[in-house]
């Protein structure tokens, strides 16, 4: 038993490509089609009601291509918005449980930070996860709101003075409690690991929402038989908005996975 359709991942923005790249390494012969909403980005600063619309809407568009599983690869979406699964006849897969859970067995002291846009921390979803599990945990969160654009802008590298200094200002807290283990709760975060990794020393494990949201949507497909039984016949690409830094958008979140991907616009409020 196999099933041939395409996963569906769906972001904001180009964010989620750190999400898709991690499938796609761990699922290679999985057929992926991709939506990011560059037209509306960011979701992060908006209303629960503004980002459910949004979210239905993509779920929308992914159905249309008849996906077999949709991943919200949003930190945002997972946190405010996951209920609008609920309706959808495909599983859901969101990239903040799996997280919590990576974290929660990473900490040896239980102090755990959160660094996700405005809208994820103030919906507490991951504290409120971690909490389930560590009851004592101590979590420190931080609205990172600065960090998109920055990534937006390829201010990535790992001495880049912009990335390093506004971090510095995110991660006090974090350095204050000494926690031993941050969540990267906003799938744009990734790709800052150098420059967080520069600031916080080797002995915080990061953790990335991409690698652990991938081993469950393998899970998923292993126990449902639902993992594809050929070879991956090309993924899809699809935005709202094809913006000017677009390509260097994606070429920094992709790393060093396929660049050469086409990519069409879509008008998501007609899908
Ligand atoms: N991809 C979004 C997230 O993971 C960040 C960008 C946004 O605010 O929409 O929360």
């Amino acid at each position: 038993m196999a099933d041939n359709r395409a996963i569906g991942i769906f972001d904001s923005g180009l964010g989620g490509l750190t999400v898709a790249r991690e499938v796609m390494k761990l699922l290679p012969n999985e057929n992926i089609v991709y939506f990011g909403d560059t037209g509306r980005v960011p979701y992060g600063t908006r209303s629960h009601d503004t980002i459910k619309k949004y979210a239905l809407q993509d779920e929308r568009f992914l159905l249309s291509h008849d996906v077999k599983l949709i991943v919200a690869a949003c930190g945002t979406v997972s946190s405010v918005a996951a209920d609008t699964a609920e309706v959808l006849p495909v599983p859901f897969v969101e990239v903040v449980s799996h997280s919590v859970r990576a974290a929660v067995s990473a900490t040896q002291n239980g102090k755990i930070g959160i660094l996700a846009t405005s809208a994820t921390i103030n919906s507490g979803a991951h504290k409120k996860q971690i909490l389930e599990f560590i009851p004592n945990a101590e979590v420190i969160e931080s609205a990172g709101t600065l960090l998109v654009p920055i990534v937006e802008e390829g201010w990535t590298g790992d001495t880049d003075p912009v990335a390093l200094e506004t971090l510095k200002r995110y991660l006090a807290p974090m350095i204050d409690a000494g926690v031993d283990t941050l969540i990267l709760g906003c799938t744009h975060f990734p790709v800052l690991t150098g420059a967080i990794k520069n600031i916080l020393g080797d002995k915080v494990t990061l953790i990335n929402m991409g690698v652990s949201t991938a081993l469950a949507v393998k899970d998923m497909l292993q126990k449902s038989n639902g993992l594809r039984d050929e070879q991956n016949t090309g993924n899809k690409f699809y935005v709202s908005d094809k913006t000017a830094s677009f390509q260097k958008v994606a070429n920094i979140l992709l790393g060093d996975y396929d660049k050469d991907f086409n990519v069409e616009q879509v008008d998501i409020e007609k899908a």
